[in-house]
């Protein structure tokens, strides 16, 4: 089973759109492994983004994911990376299909409501950026989910 990063950007928090997203991947049989809404400093912005550095608009980026509350979150289940991304939907609100939570939600490419990782080696180490090491592993393969719910 894969872990990936999902984060409900300022603008979804905003608009109330955190229930709609879970909701999403609730239904599509994903298990929810952590959560937090949390307000980011520049440096863990910067440090997410950091594929990002040299782009013309890193400076307004990371002005938008930390002007506001964002919504972490830890996600488990098959193929979630790749899955996930589909239903995220491509950035460009031209290109995000309908039915995509972009395609639905989204209409402009800088604030489009929600992040997810990209590879493995970007969930981990976005994971460890918001929820550092220590949290990550409280969340353990063999710590059944039904366990958790109970906690
Ligand atoms: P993430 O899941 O957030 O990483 O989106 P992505 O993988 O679909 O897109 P990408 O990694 O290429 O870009 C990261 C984020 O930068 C986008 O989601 C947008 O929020 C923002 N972004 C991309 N292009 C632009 C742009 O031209 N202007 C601004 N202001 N922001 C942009
Ligand atoms: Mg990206």
């Amino acid at each position: 089973l894969q872990r990936t990063f999902i984060m409900v950007k300022p603008d979804g928090v905003k608009r109330g759109l955190i229930g709609e997203i879970i909701k999403r991947f609730e239904q599509k049989g994903f298990t929810l492994l952590n959560a937090e809404l949390m307000t980011i400093n520049r440096t863990k912005a910067e440090y997410h983004y950091t594929e990002h550095k040299d782009k013309p608009f890193f400076g307004e980026l990371v002005d938008f994911i930390t002007s506001g509350p964002v919504f972490a979150m830890v996600w488990e289940g098959e193929n979630i990376i790749e899955v996930s991304r589909l239903m995220i939907g491509k950035t460009s609100p031209a290109e995000a299909a309908p039915g995509t939570i972009r395609g639905d939600f989204a209409n402009t490419k800088a604030e489009n409501v929600i992040h997810g990782s990209d590879s493995l080696l970007s969930a981990e180490r976005e994971i460890e950026n918001f929820f550092g090491l220590l949290k990550r592993n409280i969340a353990d393969d063999d710590f059944r989910y039904e366990d958790r719910q109970s906690m």
